[in-house]
């Protein structure tokens, strides 16, 4: 399969886009938004590069799910469970700009949730934005055992990657950390819960949705365990020599305020040669998979090679 990047992100985030849309107007049953939906809405419709839902999908479709070029119902469950791990991510992006966690003005090229409609607010719609995640996937229509089993298995891996013992306790180690060194392994760990979790669950999610069998789980499994800690390690990376404008949020933010990050702990080549690496073993782990999986392929090595 021969993929430009550019316009297979493009139209998958375009898709993405308007399921989003689709489910928030379910939300306001045309009547006109309350506050907290419009808070919602206006964190969620920023922008945003929606990796997660993309990965979500590129899995299911790796493993021989039907094309979301052929999905025009935004309930089929693979836009609702899509659509879920978008709103959580969001979430998790209001919360990070708060005064009391990362402090933050700018994220997606607007003015944070908190500064646009206050800190209360803010906190309340991530709040929401967490919990219709798990409307969205309680949702999710079960024709077989197989996919009842899958759904709560979904629902759960996904609980656990965003909680307490997944992305929560990442950014309690993120935000406990600053101003302490914290060892290489340490700080593997604690990329590996704050962002990598999350990532994997959204590749999980779309493997168990494909009915994939155990073996292909776990080396998608695998793959996204890779990319996930890689995600992070960019993401430190363009915060010391990214361009604001292109990523719409404030870069040199990290070093202001003392946070453990693969640049400051390894130095900026040594974080590039070591993203690179754990890309090659993420492309390893699709060895056998046939070119259904070019997707996931191209985006792995989209991860470290972005500019936002
Ligand atoms: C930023 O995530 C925060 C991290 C978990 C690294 P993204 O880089 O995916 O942000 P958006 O969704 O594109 O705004
Ligand atoms: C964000 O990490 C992780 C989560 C939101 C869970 P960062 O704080 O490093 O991400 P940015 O740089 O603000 O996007
Ligand atoms: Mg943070
Ligand atoms: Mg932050």
């Amino acid at each position: 399969m021969d993929i430009n990047l550019e316009s297979y992100l493009n139209g998958r985030v375009g898709r993405i886009n308007e399921a989003l849309l689709f489910l928030l107007r379910e939300m306001t049953e045309n009547q006109v938004p309350t506050r907290i939906q419009e808070a919602m809405a206006y964190s969620l419709m920023a922008g945003g590069k929606r990796i997660r839902p993309v990965l979500c999908i590129a899995a299911a479709e790796a493993l021989g799910a039907p094309s979301i070029d052929n999905i025009e119902d935004y309930n089929a469950n693979i836009w609702l469970a899509a659509c879920a791990l978008e709103a959580i991510h969001t979430y998790s992006l209001i919360h990070d700009d708060l005064p009391a966690m990362d402090d933050d003005q700018l994220r997606r090229g607007k003015a944070t949730c908190h500064v646009a409609f206050g800190e209360a607010t803010a906190i309340l719609a991530g709040d929401a934005l967490l919990t219709v995640a798990f409307e969205w996937l309680s949702s999710m229509k079960a024709e077989t055992k197989t996919q009842a089993v899958a759904q709560i298995d979904i629902i759960h891996r996904i609980s656990k990657a965003a909680g307490y013992s997944g992305m929560i306790e990442g950014q309690m180690r993120d935000l406990t950390a600053e101003n302490v060194k914290l060892a290489p392994d340490e700080l593997e760990r604690m990329h590996r819960l704050k962002t990598g979790a999350l990532i994997q669950s959204a590749i999980y999610t779309g493997a168990r949705l494909a009915e994939g069998n155990a073996e292909q789980i776990h080396r998608l499994d695998q793959f996204a365990q890779f990319i996930g800690l890689a995600f992070q390690i960019s993401d430190d990376i363009l915060n010391v020599e990214g361009n604001p404008d292109e990523m719409g949020k404030a870069v040199g933010t990290d070093s202001q305020r003392n946070k453990n990050t693969y640049p400051s702990i390894l130095g900026l080549e040594e974080s590039k040669a070591l993203g690179q690496k754990i890309i090659n073993n993420a492309l390893k782990m699709l060895d056998g998979f046939d070119s259904r999986s070019d997707p996931l392929r191209v985006i792995a090595s989209y991860i470290i090679e972005r500019t936002c």
